[in-house]
């Protein structure tokens, strides 16, 4: 295809090694999510999008295809399209035709995984110029240089900002809207509050895909770090933290045991958790005032039927 390029930021901040490392010698041991997406990570999260009580996906893709006219209608076509953490870009599918970006610049922390679906992509969009880059977004946005200039709209759909601290959410938002300049928009998706009944199914599916995810990160650290650690002693944990209105996930240790990291020792005991993943939810208030605190200003929003999902576009001015 002559319709997309490649760029491989190297993101700094990607070591595994250094975060399993930092985070494991902490008192509260914890990894930060990014490091769930090797390629077998990716393919196992779109297997957690198929899982029926992981609602996220379908609520948001049924907004996305019933919305997409006004969507456009809000931010005209024409726009530089940019997607962090793009994954299977099933999302932007259901947008591409009606929002008819001049350029779409899809970044992903997983290179191949990133390199196979925007071959695909490039296929079935020849009108479409792309320009992939391997990018860390927790870090920064680059665009790649040879980019069109005009406006742009990032898109950021799944609730991928519900991984970040309020804080770290807002100072994200905050590092958009210098990205988006004077006429940028977002377009993000975020999950709700709701009962903790339907977010707790949501993690905790009967398949034991989520877990199974969790997991693999242990499978990861001894691949790619050659970790002595046994996956089968660890046990996916996720649950409802309703004071900090966030889902937490953690890999429990089942009995007391020793890690080895290349030459780094760690001691778990029995119970003792790796603190993977936090998933924030926010009502739409919540998200409104954080999004405004960064100095964007509303458009439109929309909550499903069932109060399970919100869309939000946004303008920087
Ligand atoms: C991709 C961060 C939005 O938090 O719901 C799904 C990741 N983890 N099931 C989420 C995830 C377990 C997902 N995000």
């Amino acid at each position: 295809m002559d319709n997309v390029t490649f760029h491989d930021h190297k993101p700094e901040a990607l070591s595994l090694y250094d975060a399993v490392v930092d985070g494991l010698s902490r008192k509260d041991k914890s990894i930060p999510p990014k490091f769930f997406y090797d390629e077998r990570g990716s393919e196992l999260f779109e297997s957690i999008c198929r899982q029926p009580e992981y609602y996220p996906p379908n609520v948001e893709r049924h907004m996305l295809s019933q919305l997409a006219e006004e969507i456009a209608s809000l931010t005209g076509t024409g726009r530089i399209l940019v997607e962090p953490g793009v994954g299977s870009a099933g999302k932007v599918r259901l947008l591409l035709d009606v929002l008819r970006p001049a350029a779409f610049v899809p970044m992903d922390i997983s290179f191949d995984y990133l390199k196979n679906v925007m071959k695909v992509l490039a296929g079935e969009y020849p009108w479409l110029p792309i320009h992939a880059a391997c990018v860390d977004f927790t870090h920064s946005l680059p665009i790649p240089a040879e980019t069109p200039s005009g406006p742009r709209l990032l898109f950021f759909p799944g609730s991928s900002l519900g991984n970040f601290h309020r804080e770290e959410a807002g100072d994200f938002l905050g590092m958009v809207h210098d990205m988006l300049g004077s006429d940028g928009m977002l377009l993000i998706g975020v999950d709700t509050k709701k009962s903790e009944s339907l977010l707790h199914a949501a993690y905790n599916d009967a398949a034991g895909v989520t877990a199974e995810f969790n997991l693999n990160l242990l499978h990861r650290m001894r691949r790619e770090l050659n970790a002595d650690l046994d996956p089968k002693v660890f046990e996916h944990k996720a649950f409802y933290n309703g004071d900090a209105g966030r889902i937490e996930m953690h890999l429990v240790s089942t009995r007391p045991q020793k890690l080895r990291v290349n030459g780094h020792c760690f001691d778990l005991e029995a119970g003792e958790s790796i603190h993977t993943e936090n998933s924030y939810k926010y009502t739409p208030d919540e998200f409104l005032s954080l999004a405004k605190g960064s100095g964007f200003s509303e458009v439109r929003h929309w909550v499903d039927e069932n109060g399970l999902f919100a869309i939000y576009l946004l303008s920087t001015i």
